[in-house]
């Protein structure tokens, strides 16, 4: 409401119906975003059947992959979209998310690796956003190197991860999820 009063206070009150409804489209907007993050659950991948994105939809999941923290703006990740034959049968898209994360003067390539666990983080929330169902798996063919060859992997990149995205055929089940008193202290100086 303070943004409400500010808006009014420089237009003028004769405009705070106008940005009354703007208040509220915004705060919905904010449930919706709530409530997206705390339903997200994988589908298992076997599950994923057509249809999956399209072509316009992949390049907007990918771009909202992008957005995501990256200390010393290196971009230490990047995107492998699987296509013809590659698109399973199922229908299903995928995606690979490689790790470029290397040695750097100043950023530890720890922090490198996270940003492209983030990358692959925001793809499968956006798959949810999108009304997909997704599933971040890797596999052993994450870790064989002939297989990384073929993909065109350079020897320090790795994958974090293959983002399938479809549409869930079944009925994914939720696993419990830890509880916060198991995993949250509090520190106070
Ligand atoms: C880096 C990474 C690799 C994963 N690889 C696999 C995998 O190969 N097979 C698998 O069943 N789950 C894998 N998972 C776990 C699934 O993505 C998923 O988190 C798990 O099935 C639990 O479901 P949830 O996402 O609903 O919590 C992986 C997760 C991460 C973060």
């Amino acid at each position: 409401m303070r943004s409400l009063q500010a808006l009014s206070y420089y237009f003028g009150e004769e405009h705070r119906g106008s940005f009354a409804t703007l208040d509220i489209v915004v705060s919905n907007t904010m449930t919706d975003a709530i409530e997206l993050l705390s339903t997200r659950k994988s589908v298992k991948a076997v599950e994923l059947k057509a249809p999956g994105p399209s072509a316009g939809e992949v390049d907007k999941l990918l771009t909202i992959a992008c957005r995501v923290p990256d200390h010393g703006k290196l971009t230490p990740w990047r995107f492998i979209v699987f296509e013809g034959d590659a698109r399973i049968a199922a229908g299903a898209a995928i995606v690979a998310v490689v790790s470029r994360a290397a040695p750097h003067g100043k950023i530890p390539e720890w922090e490198q690796v996270l940003s492209a666990g983030a990358a692959a983080m925001n793809l499968v929330l956006a798959a949810h956003a999108l009304g997909y169902g997704a599933n971040w798996i890797t596999g052993w063919y994450a870790y064989d190197r002939g297989v990384l060859d073929a993909l065109g992997l350079a020897s320090h990149e790795r994958i974090a991860g293959f983002i399938h995205i479809g549409t869930s055929s079944g009925s994914a089940q939720d696993r419990p999820r830890p509880p916060l008193s198991e995993i949250a202290t509090r520190f106070s100086a």
